[in-house]
């Protein structure tokens, strides 16, 4: 009976539930804690070392909490997120080598600054850029968000605007585009660590960086401010600086280049498959953030499951019984919010706005961003399962004395579900792969597990590539499995 199979699945459906809740139980952020944000790709000042992230503004923050007895938590997420979460209590610093500016300082306090530094050009080598104004008309990268980007759109053009700096680089040494303005420490480490491209001695600007604050928290800024000036005054800053910095200010412990010309192109693969995956460990990105991506899309296909069928139900009744008036008006102002803006976006207003000032967990706020997000088109799918469902059945359960939701429950939705089987699979794999985008607030999933390797080892090829793939196998199994639960459900109709 398939009333048998589809009480089956509610039951695993109510204990993978229960399960989500209890994991998402724990809170993150407590007391006695210092939160950080950060986007971890722009060495020295923020980067990954093995799965920590250090850098001089990490260990500056590192210092600052442990001389006020916090204890430091560091979350890694965009660039252009980092000041948001800050003004919106998500964290309570941002140490990200921001630069300071008027408009930034109307959304954020921010603490002394602690370092100048410049946008620079980086260029390929021999290419005929001798300036700025050789720059016109040709295609150049940025960071997303910063003050390259700012001043590439208000001085050249439109730039191509890319995740991270490494990325834009990569882009510059595969000939992609012409130039690349980024902050003057970083692009030093890029030009270290490739030899075909160098940086244009002319610099288009110059900044100062700080630390952003809450406009909310002076005493917070107070403390910062005092701990700063401590540890500038008994040489601690400087002890910072020279981990990462020689006394020119470039980069130390550059990794040496290979000499690639000298590898055949398998050498050259097996080398880069050692220092993605082998070196440091770096494999375990993929593995953690695989876990990460598979908890998030279980837990929401759960949730969508739920809150589709009880849209779908409501719709129906609504239309086949003309109850339920003000729960149909909602579910459907419900469908047209969710169906009409792209998930990243309402990720980024659960996260941002309605989850705003209350402290939760990420991936709770990724399951109900993505579950809500997944009822919607749940609800049309069942419905249209539902439609589909002969009128004469509902007819035969109500002549046979069933109410309206006995027969809908035990005779119809049993039906309608099989029917939309193959539909039901397919919204589960988009929702899959619609997760990659939990980056945005700093989820480490698969995604944001490849982009991690790729900032270490500036290399994009084998981590994008391994990334691919998992998607792709995790995706070829879950339609084994429905192809499996389809065929099992025909059986038993006989
Ligand atoms: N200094 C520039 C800015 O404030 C770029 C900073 C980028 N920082 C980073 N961690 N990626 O806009």
């Amino acid at each position: 009976m398939p009333g048998i199979v589809y009480k089956k699945w509610l039951a695993v459906m109510l204990a993978f539930m229960a399960l989500f809740l209890t994991s998402c139980g724990e809170k993150e952020a407590e007391r006695g804690k210092l939160i950080m944000v950060t986007n971890a790709t722009f060495p020295p000042y923020e980067f990954y070392q093995g799965s920590r992230i250090v850098g001089i503004d990490a260990d500056m923050v590192r210092e600052i909490a442990k001389r006020n007895d916090l204890e430091l938590v560091i979350e890694d997420m965009a660039f252009d997120s980092v000041i948001a979460a800050v003004q919106t209590g998500k964290a309570d610093v941002a140490a990200s080598g921001i630069t300071v500016t008027e408009d930034r300082k109307k959304q954020i306090d921010f603490t002394t600054s602690y370092v100048k530094a410049d946008q620079v050009i980086i260029m390929r080598k021999g290419d005929a850029i001798a300036g700025p104004e050789d720059l016109k008309g040709k295609r150049i990268g940025v960071q997303h968000g910063t003050t390259g980007d700012l001043y590439v759109t208000e001085n050249l053009q439109e730039p191509e605007r890319f995740q991270d700096g490494a990325l834009a680089v990569a882009s510059l040494v595969t000939g992609k585009i012409h130039a690349v303005v980024l902050d003057s420490a970083p692009a030093e480490e890029h030009v270290a660590r490739n030899k075909g491209i160098c940086i244009l001695p002319t610099a288009l600007v110059s900044e100062e960086y700080a630390m952003a604050i809450s406009k909310s928290r002076p005493e917070l800024l107070a403390m910062f401010n005092r701990t700063m000036a401590e540890m500038k005054a008994d040489g601690t800053m400087d002890t910072i600086w020279a981990r990462y910095l020689d006394k020119d200010g470039k980069p130390l412990a550059v990794p040496a280049v290979v000499a690639e010309e000298e590898k055949g192109m398998w050498g050259r693969l097996a080398d880069s498959f050692e220092v993605n995956f082998v070196k440091d460990d770096r494999w375990h990105y993929l593995v953690d953030g695989f876990l990460v991506t598979i908890e998030i899309s279980a837990c929401a296909v759960l949730m969508g499951l739920c809150i589709g069928f009880l849209v779908a139900v409501i719709r129906s009744a609504h239309d086949q019984t003309g109850r339920y008036k003000v729960l149909n008006f909602l579910c459907h102002i419900y469908l047209t919010v969710v169906r009409g803006t792209p998930v990243v976006v309402q990720l980024l207003i659960i996260y941002f706005v309605i989850f705003g000032s209350v402290d939760v967990s990420k991936v709770l706020v990724a399951i109900v961003a993505f579950g809500v997000n997944s009822g919607a088109y749940v609800a049309e799918i069942i419905r249209s399962g539902i439609m589909a469902v002969d009128s004469g059945q509902m007819e035969a359960g109500r002549s046979l004395g069933l109410s309206y939701g006995t027969t809908m429950r035990s005779v119809i939705l049993p039906q309608a579900f099989k029917n939309v089987l193959p539909a039901l699979g397919n919204e589960f794999i988009v929702l899959l792969k619609e997760t990659s985008v939990c980056g945005y607030i700093a989820l480490q999933d698969l995604t944001k597990g490849g982009d991690i390797i790729r900032s270490q080892t500036y290399d994009a090829f084998l981590p994008l590539i391994a990334v691919a793939l998992t998607y792709l196998v995790v995706v070829v199994c879950l339609s084994q499995l429905l192809k499996k639960l389809e065929n099992s459900l025909k059986k038993n109709e006989r």
